[in-house]
């Protein structure tokens, strides 16, 4: 059993990429005062910060992560949210991130899509310059504002192209929004030489996830957690490879289909060959760092060092970087893991 100081010292030095994080959640309380008192001229106080990430369910956790979005007044508010990635980056060893950015909330309160653009790329080009992490960025259409926003979200995307946006995802809430009413944005997402995913079972049954795969055509699930309850679905995801972005404490909080941590589908999923990647979804919301995450599956879950490393792996297959990119970063994993486990143990 390794130490809780010398794991955490251990994974930060292996190269680990994140697939599935939420750019407005990893924001630090820091910025969440900052952007308070710049809004309202009053401070934020302790007691408002936890009544702001106190809920019960993954629609009560939309509302707060609406609040957030709410304290932005203007483009350069951005600044703050992205240095605070750079921050989780270093802190957590990340090599390689896809981030989701959900514009809905800022659009309707008459940001302008094309200066968010120009201030994401110069952000997104910083974090290169000062850490030599590449960051791409999913555009979250969402589900919660119904199909016709979805459109509207993607003429945006198309009418700004820039390479850092690679595609775009489904997000929001699920019970409200089923993924089989975005078919067309994704169809023309795709027609358009976007990447396409889609949060699925996370907040409904398997048959989201069939619809995820079979209408919107996602090249990854995010979440997937209701494939629990279904034998095909479990065979057809580790017969195709196609990928789950876990996030294990995100359920624990939203309570749905996990009720506590110990009784995660992850390891049974990862068991049967599914290729699992591990995330944390909205850090600052779940109180959950990458490390975290992967100090949870080894001591509440039973994940050994061999199987933690494959998950690692994992994200790096799972990824959007070419052929080449993911073997240079995978190469990088394995010599990086056989020098520190050698001093490790
Ligand atoms: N699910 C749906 N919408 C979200 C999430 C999530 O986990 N995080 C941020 N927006
Ligand atoms: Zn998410």
């Amino acid at each position: 059993m390794i130490k809780k100081p010398d794991f955490y010292d251990f994974l930060k030095k292996i190269p680990k990429a994140e697939l599935h994080l939420h750019i407005e959640a990893v924001i630090s309380e820091a910025t969440i005062k900052k952007l308070f008192f710049k809004k309202n001229n009053v401070e934020f106080t302790d007691r408002a910060m936890h009544n702001l990430f106190s809920y019960e369910d993954l629609n009560g956790f939309i509302a707060a992560y609406l609040q957030v979005q709410e304290l932005f007044t203007s483009i350069d508010d951005f600044d703050l949210i992205f240095d605070d990635l750079k921050n989780y980056i270093l802190d957590n060893g990340l090599a390689y991130v896809e981030v989701f950015a959900a514009p809905s909330a800022f659009l309707k309160k008459g940001f302008s899509f094309s200066e968010m653009v120009k201030n994401y790329k110069k952000n997104i080009q910083k974090i290169k310059q000062e850490t030599g992490v590449t960051v791409n960025l999913l555009i979250d259409v969402s589900r919660t504002f119904g199909e016709e926003n979805a459109q509207k979200n993607l003429d945006l995307v198309l009418g700004n192209r820039i390479p850092e946006i690679i595609g775009i995802g489904l997000g929001g809430a699920e019970t409200k929004g089923p993924s089989k009413d975005f078919g067309h944005v994704f169809q023309r997402a795709r027609d358009n030489n976007l990447l396409t995913v889609a949060h699925a079972g996370e907040d409904v049954g398997p048959e989201s996830i069939w619809d995820a795969i079979n209408i919107l055509h996602a090249k990854r699930i995010g979440h997937g957690i209701s494939a629990k309850f279904d034998e095909k679905l479990m065979q057809y995801l580790a017969d195709t490879q196609l990928p789950l972005e876990i996030c294990p404490t995100s359920n624990v909080f939203t309570k749905k289909y996990v009720q506590i941590y110990e009784e995660h589908p992850i390891k049974m999923f990862f068991e049967k060959n599914i290729l699992v990647t591990l995330n944390t979804d909205d850090p600052l919301f779940f109180g959950v760092s990458l490390i975290d995450e992967y100090w949870k599956l080894y001591t509440k879950l039973h994940f050994k060092k061999n199987e933690i490393k494959q998950l690692i792996l994992n994200g790096f297959t799972a990824s959007f970087l070419t052929d080449e990119e993911k073997e240079s970063f995978k190469n990088a994993v394995e010599q990086t893991w056989e020098k520190f486990d050698a001093e490790l143990s």
